[in-house]
């Protein structure tokens, strides 16, 4: 979590950073500060809250001139967001400046030796205790920075993307990684920091993202010299092109990232598709499964490892591959499945499912699954991330930048990713037939434009929230394939409008919730017609007969589940494997317009982050 900027070149910094850090806001938004060096001085300003409050303060209290500078938008860790907490940190000496994204676990028994040594701490940051390690390594051993950074960061135990200076020597920016994201910016004369290339996309295409234990030193005039940790090996730097461009990650006239998110689903699917759904060939080419085909065919089951909304198009997929393929499949949270001691064997398969390509647990998860001898294969949106690099092989979703703290884009893209795979398995075993599978590969072609279709029941949406926007509680309902759906349904509610939700298997009901249902109780159903529909119809029969309010999520032209529903939502039909695709849509925008009309921050919820970095 956390977002850093850093520019060190011959414009004004303080624009780019201050820009640069309003991109980056999905990765933390409780505190943010800026450190600018005119040329002459140090300036830094920090405070609680959002960038746009950093921006009001910045442009009032310190000049702005100067052409380096670095910025950081945080999540907490380590002490409560306030202005003392925010980032950058000093050292006592007030020459080294830095900023942080990540945990030191180890900070208390290194802050403990330094406080021995004469340092005083006036944070409860883990960043400023790193900052004192290196103004001590810097006077102890007589080194500069570079060498400086690489001894302290030795003696670190935790997790970190870094950014530093020396203000003795503001030529020079120094930066780091182990197990969060830092990219590099290479243009004319200048460079950029990121934690993703966003901040600098328009400034320039080439960019070296650091491996973890790698560092740089980046110095105005040279090379950005690149080196391991570890061993002070001197390594080459991978410049790579970005694939990203501006108009990716602006808003394009909506009032929202996830309005704008939801609405481009159907080209995202289309992203998806492209090049590997093949109908009228009758195939799916994959280079990812392809390659490894023989390791899918023969594993013994898959395990599917992810975090939150990723996590629900995993339990998609379980549906996914056992009706259509026949494999045995668990899903697992990723945090329990890397601390619960598992049995992973070399013929499991283990997919890691995770929108940023960067989430803590997913991570560890993987590289555990590794040592246990599993291939692991990744599904993940953003190219090059941590999980992109760290698993066997993989395949990318391709849904574009998702800027929004709710996922939406990413989820259906996601499951798009994974029926392809879910299908081309069952071809390749035989579990469905040739005409079967090709009438299948056009019943998915066909999801973009049920999706374009669906997104039509907006205004009615609009005043459905209407009537629900001040509810304390909400429950969502499916069956089979729609149990995901119901389960990420709520999410969206309570990630957004802070209503209290929960997903329930319909039959569940009985067991539990049942006793929660009264008039004040809104019941969310989805309620297709081919998601075991005679039994949902009782549920709903149930949920009436208690007075419950339903707002049921229903298949173009029912007319059964319409009488008895307070509101049914009229959703295009398709085969029953890809309702997810579409079912989904409605609940998105029930949760959008639920959190704006209560005045909710719908692209940054609070206490959340979009990429979480940390365990
Ligand atoms: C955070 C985000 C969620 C996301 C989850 C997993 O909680 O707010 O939207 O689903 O992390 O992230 P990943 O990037 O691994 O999919």
């Amino acid at each position: 979590m956390c977002g850093i900027v850093g520019y060190i070149g011959y414009r004004d910094a303080y624009p780019i950073v201050i820009k640069g850090l309003e991109r980056l806001e999905y990765r933390g938004y409780d505190s943010a500060g800026v450190a600018l060096y005119d040329g002459e001085e140090l300036h830094i300003c920090k405070t609680k809250g959002k960038v746009s409050d950093l921006k009001d303060k910045v442009e009032k209290d310190i000049p702005t001139k100067g052409s380096l500078g670095i910025g950081h938008t945080r999540w907490a860790t380590h002490g409560v967001p306030n202005d003392v907490n925010s980032h950058p940190h000093q050292s006592n000496s007030g020459d080294i400046v830095l900023i942080h994204n990540g945990i030191i676990e180890n900070y208390a028994s290194i802050k403990q030796e330094l406080t021995k040594r004469g340092y005083s701490f006036y944070s409860d940051t883990d960043t400023e205790v790193l900052a004192n390690l290196i103004q001590e390594v810097m006077k102890i051993e007589k080194v500069k920075l570079g060498k400086a950074v690489q001894i302290a960061l030795k003696q670190v135990v935790g997790a970190y993307a870094i950014a530093v200076f020396d203000r003795r020597k503001p030529d020079e920016i120094v930066v780091a990684r182990l197990g969060s994201p830092l990219a590099i910016g290479i243009g004319k004369n200048e460079y950029f920091v990121g934690s993703d290339a966003s901040p600098f996309i328009e400034y320039t295409s080439n960019a070296i993202y650091l491996e973890d234990e790698e560092m740089a030193i980046i110095r105005i005039g040279r090379d950005v010299k690149v080196r391991s940790i570890n061993d002070d090996e001197q390594l080459d730097a991978n410049i790579q092109e970005l694939q990203l461009s501006l108009e990716q990650i602006e808003k394009k006239g909506y009032d929202h990232f996830m309005l704008k998110e939801i609405y481009e689903q159907p080209s995202a699917i289309l992203d998806t598709f492209r090049g590997r759904l093949l109908p009228n060939e009758g195939i799916i080419k994959m280079s990812g499964i392809e390659d490894n085909l023989s390791k899918f065919l023969n594993a013994n089951r898959i395990v599917i490892v992810a975090c939150g909304t990723s996590w629900h198009a995993g339990l998609v997929a379980e549906y996914l591959f056992e009706d259509l393929a026949r494999i045995p499949v668990e899903v697992e949270y990723a945090s329990e499945f890397r601390y619960r001691n598992p049995v992973i064997k070399r013929d499991d398969v283990v997919i890691a499912i995770s929108q940023s390509g960067e989430t803590a647990d997913t991570l560890a998860a993987i590289k555990l699954a590794k040592s246990m001898g599993a291939f692991v294969f990744g599904v993940c949106n953003v190219v090059g991330s941590s999980i992109a690099r760290e698993t066997n092989a993989g395949a990318y979703t391709h849904a574009g930048p998702e800027i929004g703290v709710a996922s939406t884009k990413a989820f259906t893209t996601q499951i798009t990713v994974l029926t392809l795979i879910a299908l081309r398995l069952a071809n390749a075993k035989g579990t469905l037939s040739t005409s079967d599978y090709k009438k299948c590969l056009f019943d998915l072609e066909a999801i973009p434009r049920r999706v374009e279709e669906v997104l039509d029941v907006n205004d009615q949406i609009v005043k459905i929230a209407e009537n629900y926007s001040d509810v304390a509680n909400c429950l969502y309902l499916g069956r089979k394939y729609n149990f995901p759906v119901a389960l990420e349904g709520a999410l969206k509610l309570k990630e957004i409008s802070y209503i209290h939700a929960e997903g329930y298997p319909a039959a569940e009901m009985k067991h539990g919730p049942i006793a929660l249902i009264d008039e004040q109780m809104p019941v969310v159903v989805i309620a297709t017609k081919k998601g075991n529909y005679e039994k949902i119809v009782s549920n709903i029969q149930e949920i009436k007969s208690r007075r419950g309010r339903i707002i049921a999520v229903v298949t173009q032209g029912d007319t059964m589940i319409k009488e008895m529903a307070d509101y049914a939502i009229e959703i295009p039909e398709t085969v029953e494997f890809l309702t997810p695709l579409i079912a989904t849509i409605p609940l998105q925008l029930l949760s959008y317009h639920i959190a704006v009309m209560r005045g909710c921050n719908v692209d940054q919820p609070r206490n959340l982050a979009k990429s979480v970095t940390v365990e």
